[in-house]
Parts: C-alpha cells; structure tokens; sequence
C-alpha cells in the first residue's frame, strides 16, 4: 500500500501504480548499469572506497568513486543483470496486455452467450446433482408461465408427473452406466403454471468432476407441441390413407370377381397362404403389408381376358393359354402408375416367373425375382392345385406338396418350397 503523499504525488503527474512500479525498475537499470549499485540493492556513493570491496556471485568486486569494479573491470555481470531486469519489465508488460485482452474476450465471450441464452426460444437450464434448478434463461416465462426466481430452486419433480419423474431416473441411471457421458436426447412432459401439460424434447448431459463424481446437470429444454400436433396429423392422415387404400385394393378386387368369381377367391387364399409364408421368414410387418395388398390383386390382369376363356370347361388350347398368359402383363399395366409404397405392379408381372427362367413374361432368372413374386408364385400353384377347376376337381394337398418339392431349386425358390411344405405339414396351415 502506498501512502498517501506517494499515491498523491502518482495522482498529481497521472501515472498509476504501475507506472511508479517500472520507473522503480528503470532507475533500478539504470544504476546497474552504472555499475552504482550491486544486483542485491546495495548502492554506492562517491565516498566508497578506493579500498572497499565485496564478494559477489564468486567474484571479488573492488568499489572506487562510487563504481564497483573488478580485476578485469568486466562490465558483463552487472550489464547481463540490467538486461534481465530490462527483459523480465518487458516480458511483465506483454504478460499484462495479454491478461488484459484475455480477459476482454472473455467478458466479451460471456456477453455473446448471455445475450444468446437470454434471446432464445429454447430453455436452458442448470440442476444440481439434486435435480435443483441452479439456474434457467428467460425463455422459461413464455414456455411454463414461472419467472426465473420462481423456477430456480425448485427441483425437477415438482414440474412433471411421478411416471415422468420414472422415466428421467432411469435415463440417468443409464447415462451414468457409461463410460463417457453424452447427451441425452429424449422426449417427456413438464406442467405449464396453469397445469396444462406441455410435451417437450430435453437435451441433457450429465456434469461430472474429473474423479467422475456426479455435479450436476445441463442443458435445454424445447417445447414440441406443434410437432406433436403435426405428428399427430400426420398419423391421421396416414391412417386415412391407409383405408382408402385398401378400400381401393378391395374395390378393384371386387371388380375381378364380378367378372370371374373364382379368381377373386382364388386371389384371397393365395395371399392367406402368402403371408403365412412371409411371416414364417419373418418379412417386417410393413413387407407383409405389401405382400397382402399384392395378393389380392396378382391375378387383375385377368379383367382383360375374355370370361369364356376364364371360365372354360375344358383344357386351354396354346392360344388361349397364350391369352391368359398375358393377364402379369396387363396387371402391370393396370397398377404400374398407383404409388404404392411397395414394387406391387411389378411383383404382379413377376409372380409368374420360374428361377430356372422357364417362366413368363419375360423368362427371368432367380436373382432377377423379387422374393414377394417367388413366395406369391408359389403360393399360386399351391392354391390352383388345391382348388376345384372347371375342368378338374382339386389334386389335393399331398399331391401339391409333392409338385412343388419335386421342383423345388429348378421352378420354385428352395426356401419358400420348404417354409411352405412346413406351414401344411408341421404348422396346420389351410385354406378354409
Ligand atoms: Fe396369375
């Protein structure tokens, strides 16, 4: 602490304390080097010596006039000590500066992410490891209805349901389960001041000391209400979808069976039998949902055929067989422009493939198949064998069974033949 005529005198001339602190050391220097005073603050006057002298850092210095001197009267000593105090000032100042502009980008770091938690829309929070609000942004009002004062401490639990306060506990147990902590992303209610309950996504990361003790909790909290209102749309407009879909495959169904009552049957037992098959090769739901819809429609190509070729009672001669081959073709081009989520028209052109590529239309090879076109193949000539013809009554399931694992890796996918073969003989499976 300076006294008061030294602060006075420093206020006078308007230098700081620093400034007194470095001219301190500038005269300190500057004696140094005029070798009138030694590297441990001792000073000389005129009157010193010529007989006085003094050991200093292993050499024996010998003072005349005021001026130490040594045998060689090196100057070396003392000008290396003022170049050091000289250095050690300069690299004080530059360590000054940079403290000072650390310390303003820092105020000015500080500033940007204050003016950014207060001005955004999402709430930022910090709990302590008691799940106590330490701290939140101004953006709590407007999505709860509580001022800051009135969250922070408050904990957690006061502000959701006990099954959500559940859910939370056991993402943090998880989290803590973890070697590194990450952010948890994760969806659950809070409860508005007004006791409306507000559906948000919470951001959160677990505060951990270096020793992994736990300290706490960040992070942000969004409110999702229009999301889940779109979500919530969304979901209905899809379940709408959905039944005019089917009702369109129902409809264009019934119309093939307007025409010809057996295909419209037998267009329902082959995809009983198909999706029998694709759930015992455990097709996801959504596959099997297209499996159904091509299904019931494989055969509609059969529209353009003429219905005394449909329904006659005797065997097909090769034109007529060459007409009611065209049927995957114009089934195609009957469903090629719907947008189905799934390949239907072209599983219809395919059902009618063999693996060995004997098939029809365009004669394709195994790989080429789509699985759903050789499970439905299959399933065709299971069901048409199995069925009373106008022409014939049926060959029975044996006689069937036989069919397809005589074929079995030459006409018909090895895998769909067995699964099929174990749905009759292991699993029950029938038509009716
Ligand atoms: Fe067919």
């Amino acid at each position: 602490m300076l006294l008061k005529p030294a602060s006075d005198y420093l206020k006078n001339r308007g230098l700081s304390l620093d400034d007194a602190r470095y001219s301190i050391f500038d005269t300190r220097c500057s004696m140094l080097e005029k070798r009138t005073m030694d590297p441990e603050g001792q000073t000389y006057g005129a009157d010193d010596g010529p007989h006085t002298s003094k050991l200093l850092r292993g050499k024996r210095w010998t003072i005349e006039m005021g001026r130490m001197k040594d045998k060689k009267n090196t100057k070396s000593q003392f000008t290396n000590e003022s170049s050091k105090l000289r250095l050690r000032i300069i690299e004080l100042e530059k360590s000054e500066a940079e403290h000072k502009e650390a310390e303003q980008t820092l105020r000015e770091s500080e500033e940007k992410y204050r003016l950014l938690a207060d001005n955004t829309l999402d709430c930022i929070w910090q709990m302590d490891k008691d799940l106590s609000f330490t701290y939140v942004n101004p953006a709590i009002f407007p999505m709860f209805g509580f001022t800051q004062d009135e969250w922070i401490g408050t904990v957690l639990a006061e502000h959701c349901s006990s099954d959500e306060m559940k859910k939370v506990m056991i993402i943090i147990a998880e989290e803590l389960k973890k070697k590194e902590t990450h952010i948890a992303i994760f969806e659950m209610y809070l409860i508005h001041k007004d006791g409306r309950e507000i559906p948000v996504e919470i951001n959160g990361k677990i505060i951990m000391d270096k020793n992994r003790n736990l300290i706490g909790f960040q992070g942000s909290t969004r409110d999702i209400t229009e999301r889940k209102r779109a979500e919530q749309d969304n979901e209905k407009a899809m379940k709408k979808l959905q039944t005019t879909l089917e009702k369109t495959v129902n409809a264009l169904a019934a119309a093939v069976g307007k025409r010809d009552p057996y295909t419209a049957s037998h267009q329902q037992r082959v995809t009983k039998l198909a999706i029998a098959i694709a759930r015992e090769m455990d097709f996801s739901k959504e596959q099997i949902k297209g499996i159904r819809i091509t299904g019931l429609l494989h055969d509609i190509g059969k529209i353009s055929v003429p219905a005394e070729i449909l329904g006659k009672p005797a065997k097909l001669t090769p034109a007529e067989f060459e007409i009611v081959k065209s049927h995957s073709q114009a089934g195609y081009d009957i469903l090629k422009s719907i947008e189905f989520p799934w390949s239907v028209a072209d599983i219809v052109l395919q059902h009618h493939e063999r693996i060995n590529g004997s098939g029809y239309p365009q004669g394709l090879l195994d790989k080429d198949i789509l699985i759903e076109a050789k499970i439905l193949g299959v399933a065709d000539v299971v069901e048409a064998m199995c069925s009373h013809r106008p022409y014939r009554s049926t060959l029975g399931v044996a006689k069937t069974l036989k069919h397809i694992l005589q074929n079995k890796g030459s006409l018909f996918d090895p895998e769909v033949v067995d699964v099929c073969v174990r749905l009759f003989k292991e699993k029950g499976f029938r038509f009716e």
